[in-house]
């Protein structure tokens, strides 16, 4: 899973110098979720919770249609991705159709499915990237992260990305459980000849977010993390680009989200629904129009929905005075939501934000945790699977804010 969020990281090297909030620029970067389908049940997934009551796909033509808008409007990049983007068996089809629009295309995967094949077709179908993930280096954890048995596949998968000449991205999402494998990611990632190595710090969204007691690691494990990958780097170069980036729960300043609320990303979800972020369908309030219903150029620039949080006529005190916030624009408006109710508060990542205590006290909680604390009858993680999306969509839970709800039996 790419770090969607930060501007910082591999998805978003096509950002551009900040835009003036009264000039709304084309977005850059389209994301296409073809599909929440997923062979694998990540426990930090970044779908929504709820994804089983959106479980509608647009179909071939009409997502060369979002291809078609959203190159006119003027993206650039493109990133196929889910679930598993594999399940569609029309993805080759939609490569080939970026691929003559003039898009740059990555394919976000799991491996399962990749088979040769298909790597056979969309190489011919002009595919340029592909970024596959693993849950750690080993079987054990890859293996239970995931609730799969799909490690040595993915090993497997990755030899033949390499093989059929891909220039290839592998993710681990990090967190309290495989941060002191750091330096083992390294070596598997060095071995398989990755271009890139993204270690993505878990951000808490999604499924993540209702894990994130388990995942939360403490602030040693980071700094000793940072510390391997930093001597990693000065030994190997450009080998292997690594990138980290620490957990803005362990920061004081928020990041500067998406790199601004439509205005750099656009994500199209399966069903159609167009977002400014990958979680923005969680938000109150928000109505995202349907690419089904509206021509994609009215809705990025007209749209309420991207809107919203366009500029800084929607902030609050203190982001409404603060003087640094050209820099971050008051931050993440999900994690905002999430952690004080109202999407249009500071993100209380930030120090200044009368509710940054809150995040202090989850990351003093996750230093307070033993290893054998991590997973105990009591607390189990709950996996991403359709049961418990309909169970947790039941529940109201799609994206629930940082209060106490009830989840029911957690499996
Ligand atoms: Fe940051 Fe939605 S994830 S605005």
């Amino acid at each position: 899973m790419t770090d969607l969020s930060r501007p910082d990281t591999i998805a978003q090297t096509a950002a551009r110098p900040e835009a003036k909030p009264d000039a709304i620029a084309p977005p850059l970067w389209l994301l296409a979720e073809l599909t929440y389908r997923c062979p694998l049940h990540c426990v930090f997934c970044y779908n929504p919770t709820n994804y089983t009551d959106h479980s509608r796909e647009l179909s071939t033509a009409q997502w060369i249609d979002v291809l078609r808008e959203a190159r006119a409007l003027g993206a650039a990049q493109l990133g196929f991705s889910g679930g598993e983007p594999l399940l569609r068996d029309d993805l080759e089809v939609l490569v080939g159709e970026a691929r003559q629009l003039g898009f740059y295309t990555n394919l976000i995967t799991s491996g399962i499915g990749l088979t040769d094949t298909r790597l056979d077709a969309l190489k011919a179908a002009g595919l340029d990237h592909i970024q596959l993930s693993f849950q750690d280096s080993t079987q054990e954890l890859n293996d239970f992260l995931s609730s799969t048995r799909t490690f040595d596949l993915k090993k497997r998968v990755a030899a033949s990305i390499k093989a059929h000449g891909f220039p290839m991205v592998l993710n681990c999402v990090l967190h309290r459980f495989n941060l002191p494998h750091v330096d083992k990611i390294i070596d598997m990632a060095l071995a398989m000849d990755a271009e890139y190595l993204e270690l993505a710090n878990t951000q808490y969204y999604g499924w993540a977010h209702t894990n994130r007691a388990q995942l939360m690691p403490t602030a040693g494990q980071l700094q000793e993390a940072e510390a391997v990958v930093n001597r990693y780097r000065k030994e190997i170069g450009e080998r292997c680009k690594i990138f980290f980036v620490v957990p803005d729960y362990f920061e004081t300043r928020p990041k500067r989200c998406m790199n601004g609320w439509g205005a750099v990303f656009l994500g199209i979800a399966p069903d159609g629904a167009a977002l400014p972020c990958h979680t923005a369908r969680s938000l109150p309030g928000l109505t995202f129009p349907n690419v089904t219903d509206m021509p994609l150029r009215e809705i990025w620039y007209e749209s309420d929905a991207f809107n919203r949080f366009r500029g800084f006529g929607w902030m609050k005190e203190p982001c409404r005075s603060c003087d640094e916030k050209e820099r971050d624009l008051g931050g993440c408006r999900c994690q905002a939501y999430l952690l004080t109710g109202d999407p249009a508060n500071a993100d209380p990542v930030c120090d200044k934000s009368p509710e940054h205590e809150h995040v202090v006290q989850v990351v003093r909680a996750a230093a307070t945790r033993t290893p054998a604390q991590q997973i105990t009858k009591e607390q189990p993680v709950l996996f991403r699977n359709d049961a418990n999306s309909r169970r947790l969509a039941a529940a109201g839970d799609g994206h629930p804010p940082d209060h106490p709800v009830s989840r029911g039996e957690r499996t």
